[in-house]
Protein backbone atom coordinates (compact mmCIF):
# COMPACT_ATOMS: atom_id res chain seq x y z
CA UNK A 1 0.00 0.00 0.00
CA UNK A 2 2.63 2.43 1.23
CA UNK A 3 4.84 1.28 -2.27
CA UNK A 4 1.44 1.78 -4.21
CA UNK A 5 1.26 5.14 -2.96
CA UNK A 6 4.48 6.43 -3.30
CA UNK A 7 4.95 5.19 -7.44
CA UNK A 8 2.05 6.99 -7.99
CA UNK A 9 1.89 10.71 -9.65
CA UNK A 10 1.43 13.79 -7.01
CA UNK A 11 1.56 16.95 -7.26
CA UNK A 12 5.07 18.49 -6.73
CA UNK A 13 3.91 21.60 -4.55
CA UNK A 14 1.00 22.80 -2.87
CA UNK A 15 0.55 25.96 -5.24
CA UNK A 16 0.86 23.38 -8.11
CA UNK A 17 -2.08 21.62 -6.56
CA UNK A 18 -4.21 24.55 -6.43
CA UNK A 19 -3.40 25.68 -9.49
CA UNK A 20 -4.32 22.22 -11.68
CA UNK A 21 -7.63 22.00 -9.25
CA UNK A 22 -8.24 25.72 -10.29
CA UNK A 23 -7.48 25.00 -13.73
CA UNK A 24 -10.10 22.62 -13.64
CA UNK A 25 -12.49 24.50 -12.24
CA UNK A 26 -11.97 27.86 -14.27
CA UNK A 27 -13.74 28.10 -17.38
CA UNK A 28 -16.22 28.40 -19.51
CA UNK A 29 -18.62 28.24 -16.24
CA UNK A 30 -17.08 31.00 -15.04
CA UNK A 31 -16.66 33.63 -18.27
CA UNK A 32 -19.70 32.18 -20.60
CA UNK A 33 -22.25 30.87 -18.18
CA UNK A 34 -22.33 32.51 -15.03
CA UNK A 35 -23.10 35.78 -16.56
CA UNK A 36 -25.91 34.61 -18.93
CA UNK A 37 -27.45 32.95 -15.78
CA UNK A 38 -26.87 35.61 -13.72
CA UNK A 39 -28.95 37.74 -16.33
CA UNK A 40 -31.35 35.35 -17.22
CA UNK A 41 -32.27 34.68 -13.51
CA UNK A 42 -33.00 38.27 -12.50
CA UNK A 43 -29.30 39.54 -11.52
CA UNK A 44 -27.66 40.56 -8.16
CA UNK A 45 -30.47 38.07 -6.14
CA UNK A 46 -28.73 35.02 -8.07
CA UNK A 47 -25.48 36.43 -7.49
CA UNK A 48 -25.59 36.16 -3.36
CA UNK A 49 -27.22 32.90 -3.52
CA UNK A 50 -24.61 31.49 -5.75
CA UNK A 51 -22.10 32.77 -3.33
CA UNK A 52 -24.51 31.06 -0.51
CA UNK A 53 -23.93 28.08 -1.86
CA UNK A 54 -20.17 28.59 -2.66
CA UNK A 55 -19.78 28.65 1.14
CA UNK A 56 -21.93 26.38 2.34
CA UNK A 57 -21.96 23.55 0.01
CA UNK A 58 -19.07 23.88 -2.32
CA UNK A 59 -15.91 24.59 -0.65
CA UNK A 60 -16.82 21.93 1.98
CA UNK A 61 -17.85 19.04 -1.17
CA UNK A 62 -14.41 20.30 -2.82
CA UNK A 63 -12.71 19.01 0.99
CA UNK A 64 -15.38 15.92 0.91
CA UNK A 65 -14.01 14.74 -3.02
CA UNK A 66 -10.35 15.75 -1.87
CA UNK A 67 -10.59 13.21 1.45
CA UNK A 68 -12.26 10.43 -1.28
CA UNK A 69 -9.57 11.08 -3.29
CA UNK A 70 -6.50 10.94 -1.43
CA UNK A 71 -7.52 8.52 1.18
CA UNK A 72 -8.33 5.93 -1.50
CA UNK A 73 -5.64 7.39 -4.35
CA UNK A 74 -7.70 5.90 -6.76
CA UNK A 75 -10.40 7.46 -9.72
CA UNK A 76 -14.19 7.84 -8.44
CA UNK A 77 -15.29 4.42 -9.57
CA UNK A 78 -12.45 2.98 -7.85
CA UNK A 79 -12.49 4.77 -4.89
CA UNK A 80 -16.34 4.26 -3.80
CA UNK A 81 -15.42 0.60 -5.08
CA UNK A 82 -12.51 0.19 -2.04
CA UNK A 83 -14.60 2.24 0.51
CA UNK A 84 -17.29 0.24 -0.15
CA UNK A 85 -16.69 -3.15 -2.22
CA UNK A 86 -19.61 -5.08 -3.50
CA UNK A 87 -22.31 -2.12 -2.97
CA UNK A 88 -24.49 0.36 -4.68
CA UNK A 89 -22.06 2.72 -3.75
CA UNK A 90 -20.32 2.33 -7.17
CA UNK A 91 -23.15 4.38 -8.58
CA UNK A 92 -22.17 7.94 -7.86
CA UNK A 93 -18.93 6.34 -9.01
CA UNK A 94 -20.33 5.60 -12.19
CA UNK A 95 -22.64 8.61 -12.77
CA UNK A 96 -19.66 10.85 -12.38
CA UNK A 97 -17.60 9.26 -15.47
CA UNK A 98 -21.24 9.28 -17.35
CA UNK A 99 -21.55 13.16 -15.99
CA UNK A 100 -18.40 13.45 -17.07
CA UNK A 101 -18.58 12.32 -20.60
CA UNK A 102 -21.85 14.63 -20.85
CA UNK A 103 -20.25 17.49 -20.45
CA UNK A 104 -17.76 17.19 -22.48
CA UNK A 105 -19.46 16.73 -25.37
CA UNK A 106 -21.06 20.08 -25.22
CA UNK A 107 -18.53 21.81 -23.36
CA UNK A 108 -16.19 21.00 -26.44
CA UNK A 109 -18.51 22.72 -28.99
CA UNK A 110 -18.72 26.05 -26.56
CA UNK A 111 -14.82 26.42 -26.51
CA UNK A 112 -14.84 25.49 -30.44
CA UNK A 113 -16.62 29.03 -30.61
CA UNK A 114 -13.94 30.70 -28.49
CA UNK A 115 -10.98 29.06 -30.50
CA UNK A 116 -12.96 30.26 -33.87
CA UNK A 117 -13.39 33.76 -31.52
CA UNK A 118 -9.20 33.74 -31.11
CA UNK A 119 -8.56 33.21 -34.99
CA UNK A 120 -11.29 35.29 -36.10
CA UNK A 121 -9.91 38.18 -33.84
CA UNK A 122 -6.86 37.92 -35.26
CA UNK A 123 -7.81 38.35 -38.82
CA UNK A 124 -9.72 41.14 -37.77
CA UNK A 125 -13.09 40.39 -38.32
CA UNK A 126 -13.70 41.24 -34.85
CA UNK A 127 -12.21 45.27 -35.84
CA UNK A 128 -14.74 48.30 -34.94
CA UNK A 129 -18.01 45.60 -34.44
CA UNK A 130 -20.86 47.63 -33.31
CA UNK A 131 -22.84 45.29 -30.41
CA UNK A 132 -25.45 44.67 -33.66
CA UNK A 133 -23.04 43.38 -35.48
CA UNK A 134 -21.42 41.21 -33.25
CA UNK A 135 -24.72 39.58 -32.46
CA UNK A 136 -25.49 39.16 -36.18
CA UNK A 137 -22.09 37.67 -36.77
CA UNK A 138 -22.20 35.48 -33.90
CA UNK A 139 -25.26 34.05 -34.60
CA UNK A 140 -24.02 32.76 -38.24
CA UNK A 141 -21.21 31.13 -36.99
CA UNK A 142 -22.93 29.12 -34.65
CA UNK A 143 -25.68 28.52 -37.18
CA UNK A 144 -23.29 26.94 -39.48
CA UNK A 145 -23.37 23.58 -40.20
CA UNK A 146 -19.24 23.15 -41.04
CA UNK A 147 -17.57 25.38 -38.82
CA UNK A 148 -18.97 24.93 -35.99
CA UNK A 149 -18.29 21.03 -36.40
CA UNK A 150 -14.77 21.62 -37.30
CA UNK A 151 -13.82 24.08 -34.43
CA UNK A 152 -15.19 21.17 -31.76
CA UNK A 153 -13.25 18.41 -33.55
CA UNK A 154 -10.07 20.43 -32.72
CA UNK A 155 -11.04 21.82 -29.76
CA UNK A 156 -11.87 17.82 -28.81
CA UNK A 157 -8.61 17.09 -30.18
CA UNK A 158 -6.50 18.94 -28.05
CA UNK A 159 -8.03 17.23 -25.47
CA UNK A 160 -7.37 13.75 -26.42
CA UNK A 161 -3.88 14.84 -27.28
CA UNK A 162 -2.89 16.51 -23.80
CA UNK A 163 -5.13 13.69 -22.18
CA UNK A 164 -3.51 10.29 -24.11
CA UNK A 165 0.26 11.72 -23.12
CA UNK A 166 -0.50 12.02 -19.08
CA UNK A 167 -1.40 14.73 -17.78
CA UNK A 168 0.59 15.73 -14.52
CA UNK A 169 3.60 17.65 -15.59
CA UNK A 170 1.24 19.01 -17.96
CA UNK A 171 -1.66 20.34 -16.65
CA UNK A 172 0.75 21.35 -13.67
CA UNK A 173 3.10 23.10 -15.74
CA UNK A 174 0.14 25.48 -17.36
CA UNK A 175 -2.04 26.26 -14.98
CA UNK A 176 1.09 27.90 -13.09
CA UNK A 177 1.26 30.42 -16.48
CA UNK A 178 -1.78 30.68 -17.54
CA UNK A 179 -4.19 31.27 -14.91
CA UNK A 180 -2.05 34.33 -13.55
CA UNK A 181 -2.27 35.72 -17.30
CA UNK A 182 -6.12 34.90 -17.27
CA UNK A 183 -6.84 37.11 -14.05
CA UNK A 184 -4.92 39.55 -15.27
CA UNK A 185 -6.21 40.25 -18.52
CA UNK A 186 -9.86 40.16 -16.90
CA UNK A 187 -8.90 43.07 -14.50
CA UNK A 188 -8.06 45.10 -17.58
CA UNK A 189 -11.32 44.11 -18.98
CA UNK A 190 -12.95 45.11 -15.57
CA UNK A 191 -11.61 48.53 -16.09
CA UNK A 192 -12.54 49.00 -19.57
CA UNK A 193 -16.20 48.24 -18.70
CA UNK A 194 -16.43 50.29 -15.84
CA UNK A 195 -15.43 53.18 -17.64
CA UNK A 196 -18.14 52.74 -20.47
CA UNK A 197 -19.74 55.65 -20.13
CA UNK A 198 -23.46 53.97 -19.18
CA UNK A 199 -22.38 51.61 -17.86
CA UNK A 200 -23.67 52.29 -14.12
CA UNK A 201 -27.08 50.71 -14.17
CA UNK A 202 -25.16 47.22 -15.32
CA UNK A 203 -23.32 47.67 -11.63
CA UNK A 204 -26.92 48.48 -9.89
CA UNK A 205 -28.22 45.31 -11.92
CA UNK A 206 -25.27 43.00 -10.63
CA UNK A 207 -24.74 44.37 -7.04
CA UNK A 208 -28.28 45.58 -5.73
CA UNK A 209 -30.47 41.84 -5.22
CA UNK A 210 -34.06 41.99 -5.92
CA UNK A 211 -35.50 38.50 -4.22
CA UNK A 212 -38.60 38.72 -5.80
CA UNK A 213 -36.87 37.44 -9.24
CA UNK A 214 -35.95 34.49 -7.62
CA UNK A 215 -37.75 31.29 -8.51
CA UNK A 216 -37.33 27.73 -7.74
CA UNK A 217 -36.16 27.39 -11.22
CA UNK A 218 -33.45 29.80 -10.98
CA UNK A 219 -32.19 28.76 -7.17
CA UNK A 220 -32.05 25.17 -8.87
CA UNK A 221 -29.81 27.00 -11.71
CA UNK A 222 -27.67 28.65 -9.10
CA UNK A 223 -27.04 25.10 -7.71
CA UNK A 224 -26.62 23.51 -10.74
CA UNK A 225 -24.22 26.48 -11.73
CA UNK A 226 -22.33 26.57 -8.10
CA UNK A 227 -21.50 22.26 -9.02
CA UNK A 228 -20.44 23.25 -12.80
CA UNK A 229 -17.92 25.74 -11.85
CA UNK A 230 -16.15 23.86 -9.11
CA UNK A 231 -16.04 20.80 -11.49
CA UNK A 232 -18.11 19.22 -8.47
CA UNK A 233 -20.54 16.11 -8.50
CA UNK A 234 -18.83 13.72 -10.72
CA UNK A 235 -15.44 13.02 -9.00
CA UNK A 236 -12.65 15.44 -10.63
CA UNK A 237 -12.05 16.43 -7.35
CA UNK A 238 -11.83 13.18 -6.47
CA UNK A 239 -9.50 12.69 -9.10
CA UNK A 240 -7.52 15.83 -8.20
CA UNK A 241 -7.39 14.78 -5.00
CA UNK A 242 -5.64 11.43 -5.14
CA UNK A 243 -2.46 13.59 -6.28
CA UNK A 244 -2.10 15.65 -3.68
CA UNK A 245 0.61 14.76 -1.11
CA UNK A 246 0.03 13.98 2.11
CA UNK A 247 1.79 16.59 3.75
CA UNK A 248 0.06 18.85 2.36
CA UNK A 249 -3.57 20.80 4.01
CA UNK A 250 -6.67 19.89 2.28
CA UNK A 251 -8.85 22.40 3.55
CA UNK A 252 -6.08 25.70 2.75
CA UNK A 253 -6.46 23.66 -1.06
CA UNK A 254 -9.80 23.66 -1.37
CA UNK A 255 -10.44 26.73 0.14
CA UNK A 256 -7.85 28.43 -2.27
CA UNK A 257 -9.51 26.72 -5.48
CA UNK A 258 -13.46 27.74 -4.23
CA UNK A 259 -12.09 31.67 -3.89
CA UNK A 260 -10.05 31.70 -6.91
CA UNK A 261 -12.88 30.21 -9.09
CA UNK A 262 -15.32 32.35 -7.30
CA UNK A 263 -13.45 35.70 -8.22
CA UNK A 264 -13.04 34.55 -11.86
CA UNK A 265 -16.96 34.44 -11.82
CA UNK A 266 -17.81 37.71 -10.00
CA UNK A 267 -15.05 39.52 -12.00
CA UNK A 268 -16.58 38.20 -15.48
CA UNK A 269 -19.83 39.65 -14.29
CA UNK A 270 -18.23 43.20 -13.41
CA UNK A 271 -17.19 42.55 -16.89
CA UNK A 272 -19.92 42.04 -18.25
CA UNK A 273 -23.34 43.86 -17.40
CA UNK A 274 -21.63 46.99 -16.94
CA UNK A 275 -20.67 46.87 -21.08
CA UNK A 276 -24.17 45.48 -21.78
CA UNK A 277 -25.99 48.39 -19.98
CA UNK A 278 -23.45 50.64 -21.33
CA UNK A 279 -24.27 49.02 -25.05
CA UNK A 280 -27.75 48.12 -24.84
CA UNK A 281 -27.66 44.23 -24.88
CA UNK A 282 -29.95 42.36 -23.09
CA UNK A 283 -28.54 40.86 -19.96
CA UNK A 284 -31.08 37.79 -20.40
CA UNK A 285 -29.89 37.74 -24.11
CA UNK A 286 -28.76 33.59 -23.43
CA UNK A 287 -26.05 31.77 -24.24
CA UNK A 288 -24.51 34.66 -26.60
CA UNK A 289 -24.06 37.20 -23.89
CA UNK A 290 -20.53 37.15 -23.35
CA UNK A 291 -19.85 36.47 -27.32
CA UNK A 292 -21.55 39.55 -28.35
CA UNK A 293 -20.80 41.75 -25.18
CA UNK A 294 -16.89 41.27 -25.43
CA UNK A 295 -16.50 41.92 -29.30
CA UNK A 296 -18.16 45.13 -28.95
CA UNK A 297 -15.94 45.81 -25.47
CA UNK A 298 -12.88 45.22 -27.64
CA UNK A 299 -14.24 47.50 -30.67
CA UNK A 300 -14.03 49.96 -27.90
CA UNK A 301 -9.95 49.96 -26.67
CA UNK A 302 -7.27 51.00 -27.88
CA UNK A 303 -4.90 47.76 -29.40
CA UNK A 304 -8.67 45.91 -28.95
CA UNK A 305 -7.76 43.36 -31.66
CA UNK A 306 -5.11 42.40 -29.83
CA UNK A 307 -6.69 42.21 -26.47
CA UNK A 308 -9.34 40.42 -27.65
CA UNK A 309 -7.05 37.62 -29.56
CA UNK A 310 -5.20 37.34 -26.19
CA UNK A 311 -8.39 37.04 -23.93
CA UNK A 312 -9.83 34.29 -26.26
CA UNK A 313 -6.81 32.35 -26.24
CA UNK A 314 -6.72 32.60 -22.54
CA UNK A 315 -10.14 31.45 -22.47
CA UNK A 316 -9.57 28.42 -24.81
CA UNK A 317 -6.61 27.46 -22.84
CA UNK A 318 -8.42 27.76 -19.07
CA UNK A 319 -11.32 25.56 -21.38
CA UNK A 320 -8.68 23.04 -22.11
CA UNK A 321 -7.54 22.76 -18.56
CA UNK A 322 -11.01 22.56 -17.59
CA UNK A 323 -11.70 20.20 -20.31
CA UNK A 324 -8.69 17.37 -19.88
CA UNK A 325 -10.10 17.00 -16.65
CA UNK A 326 -13.56 15.86 -17.64
CA UNK A 327 -11.88 13.32 -20.28
CA UNK A 328 -8.66 12.39 -17.66
CA UNK A 329 -11.88 11.12 -15.26
CA UNK A 330 -13.47 8.92 -18.36
CA UNK A 331 -10.16 7.73 -18.61
CA UNK A 332 -8.69 7.23 -15.33
CA UNK A 333 -11.86 4.98 -14.87
CA UNK A 334 -11.34 2.92 -17.89
CA UNK A 335 -7.31 2.66 -17.39
CA UNK A 336 -7.39 1.55 -14.01
CA UNK A 337 -10.60 -0.50 -13.55
CA UNK A 338 -11.29 -1.52 -17.25
CA UNK A 339 -7.28 -2.21 -18.06
CA UNK A 340 -7.31 0.19 -20.85
CA UNK A 341 -4.26 1.75 -22.46
CA UNK A 342 -3.88 5.07 -21.59
CA UNK A 343 -3.74 6.91 -25.28
CA UNK A 344 -6.52 4.17 -26.49
CA UNK A 345 -8.95 5.37 -23.62
CA UNK A 346 -8.18 9.04 -24.74
CA UNK A 347 -9.26 8.87 -28.12
CA UNK A 348 -11.70 6.35 -27.77
CA UNK A 349 -14.13 8.36 -25.28
CA UNK A 350 -12.69 11.32 -26.67
CA UNK A 351 -14.00 10.80 -30.29
CA UNK A 352 -17.36 9.39 -28.90
CA UNK A 353 -17.72 12.21 -26.95
CA UNK A 354 -16.90 14.50 -30.37
CA UNK A 355 -19.67 12.46 -32.01
CA UNK A 356 -22.07 12.99 -28.63
CA UNK A 357 -21.62 16.61 -29.21
CA UNK A 358 -22.42 16.99 -32.93
CA UNK A 359 -26.02 17.41 -32.40
CA UNK A 360 -25.03 19.97 -29.57
CA UNK A 361 -23.15 21.94 -32.18
CA UNK A 362 -25.82 21.94 -34.86
CA UNK A 363 -28.99 22.11 -32.83
CA UNK A 364 -27.85 26.23 -32.58
CA UNK A 365 -29.67 27.03 -35.94
CA UNK A 366 -28.30 24.28 -38.28
CA UNK A 367 -31.16 22.01 -37.36
CA UNK A 368 -34.05 22.47 -35.28
CA UNK A 369 -33.45 20.10 -32.48
CA UNK A 370 -35.13 20.89 -29.10
CA UNK A 371 -35.83 18.91 -26.23
CA UNK A 372 -38.43 20.38 -23.37
CA UNK A 373 -38.04 23.76 -25.32
CA UNK A 374 -34.64 23.90 -25.07
CA UNK A 375 -31.59 23.51 -27.60
CA UNK A 376 -30.23 20.55 -27.68
CA UNK A 377 -27.00 21.75 -26.41
CA UNK A 378 -29.15 23.81 -23.12
CA UNK A 379 -30.34 20.32 -22.40
CA UNK A 380 -27.75 18.21 -22.13
CA UNK A 381 -26.05 21.28 -20.19
CA UNK A 382 -29.27 21.29 -18.28
CA UNK A 383 -29.76 17.43 -17.61
CA UNK A 384 -26.20 17.31 -16.42
CA UNK A 385 -25.54 20.58 -14.13
CA UNK A 386 -28.74 20.95 -12.50
CA UNK A 387 -29.49 17.12 -11.91
CA UNK A 388 -26.75 14.55 -12.32
CA UNK A 389 -23.91 16.75 -11.23
CA UNK A 390 -26.54 17.89 -7.70
CA UNK A 391 -27.10 14.13 -7.59
CA UNK A 392 -23.83 12.93 -7.82
CA UNK A 393 -22.46 15.92 -4.90
CA UNK A 394 -25.84 14.93 -2.55
CA UNK A 395 -24.39 10.69 -2.96
CA UNK A 396 -20.84 12.03 -1.93
CA UNK A 397 -22.05 14.13 0.99
CA UNK A 398 -24.33 11.06 1.93
CA UNK A 399 -21.66 8.43 1.32
CA UNK A 400 -18.91 10.68 3.21
CA UNK A 401 -21.28 11.78 6.22
CA UNK A 402 -22.96 8.54 6.99
CA UNK A 403 -21.03 5.17 5.30
CA UNK A 404 -17.24 6.00 6.10
CA UNK A 405 -16.47 5.80 9.61
CA UNK A 406 -16.11 9.38 11.48
CA UNK A 407 -12.96 8.76 12.87
CA UNK A 408 -11.09 8.11 8.99
CA UNK A 409 -13.30 10.80 7.21
CA UNK A 410 -11.77 13.38 9.60
CA UNK A 411 -8.18 12.08 10.17
CA UNK A 412 -7.83 12.20 6.45
CA UNK A 413 -9.60 16.14 6.56
CA UNK A 414 -7.12 16.92 9.50
CA UNK A 415 -3.78 15.37 7.79
CA UNK A 416 -1.47 17.71 6.39
CA UNK A 417 -2.41 20.47 8.89
CA UNK A 418 -4.60 23.76 8.27
CA UNK A 419 -7.53 23.07 10.46
CA UNK A 420 -8.60 23.03 13.96
CA UNK A 421 -10.60 20.09 15.64
CA UNK A 422 -13.42 22.25 15.89
CA UNK A 423 -13.49 23.21 11.94
CA UNK A 424 -12.98 20.34 11.11
CA UNK A 425 -16.51 19.26 13.08
CA UNK A 426 -18.41 22.12 11.97
CA UNK A 427 -17.25 20.67 7.81
CA UNK A 428 -18.34 16.99 8.99
CA UNK A 429 -21.91 18.61 9.98
CA UNK A 430 -22.45 20.49 6.52
CA UNK A 431 -21.03 17.29 4.72
CA UNK A 432 -23.79 14.64 6.84
CA UNK A 433 -26.95 17.35 7.51
CA UNK A 434 -26.59 20.89 5.82
CA UNK A 435 -25.49 19.71 2.24
CA UNK A 436 -27.50 16.70 1.46
CA UNK A 437 -30.60 18.79 3.04
CA UNK A 438 -30.26 21.74 1.32
CA UNK A 439 -29.76 19.98 -2.53
CA UNK A 440 -32.92 17.83 -1.79
CA UNK A 441 -35.25 20.62 -0.90
CA UNK A 442 -34.26 22.56 -4.03
CA UNK A 443 -34.72 19.50 -5.86
CA UNK A 444 -37.95 19.24 -4.34
CA UNK A 445 -38.56 22.49 -5.02
CA UNK A 446 -37.76 22.96 -8.21
CA UNK A 447 -40.56 19.89 -9.28
CA UNK A 448 -42.98 21.72 -7.63
CA UNK A 449 -43.29 19.93 -4.64
CA UNK A 450 -43.92 22.60 -2.06
N1 LIG B 1 -15.59 23.77 -13.96
C1 LIG B 1 -15.32 23.89 -15.35
C2 LIG B 1 -15.82 25.26 -15.81
O1 LIG B 1 -16.29 26.02 -15.02
C3 LIG B 1 -15.93 22.76 -16.15
C4 LIG B 1 -15.64 21.44 -15.57
C5 LIG B 1 -14.44 20.80 -15.52
C6 LIG B 1 -16.55 20.62 -14.87
N2 LIG B 1 -14.54 19.64 -14.83
C7 LIG B 1 -15.82 19.49 -14.43
C8 LIG B 1 -17.89 20.74 -14.60
C9 LIG B 1 -16.44 18.52 -13.69
C10 LIG B 1 -18.51 19.75 -13.84
C11 LIG B 1 -17.80 18.65 -13.39
O2 LIG B 1 -15.74 25.59 -16.94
Amino acid sequence: MELAQAARSQWKSRLGAVLAAAGSAVGLGNIWKFPYLVGANGGAAFVLLYLAFVLLIGIPLIMTEFVVGRKTTRNPGGAFRELAPGTAWVIPGISGVVAGFLILSFYSVVAGWVLRYAVTSLLGALSGLNPEGAAALFTEFIGGTWAPLFWHLLFMALTVYIVAAGVQEGIEKWSKILMPGLFILVIILVIRSLTLPGSHPGIAYYLQPDFSALTGKSVLAALGQMFFSLSLGMGCMITYGSYISRQDSLVKTAGQVGLIDTLVALLAGLVIFPAAFAFGIEPGAGPGLVFITLPAIFAQMPLGQFFACLFFLLLAIAALTSSISLLETVVAYFVDEKDWGRRQAAVVWGGLAFLAGIPSALSQGAVNLTVFGLSFLDAVDYLTSNILLPLGGLLTALFVGWRMRQEDVLAEALQGGGMTTGMAQVWYFLVRTIAPLAIGLIFANAIGLF
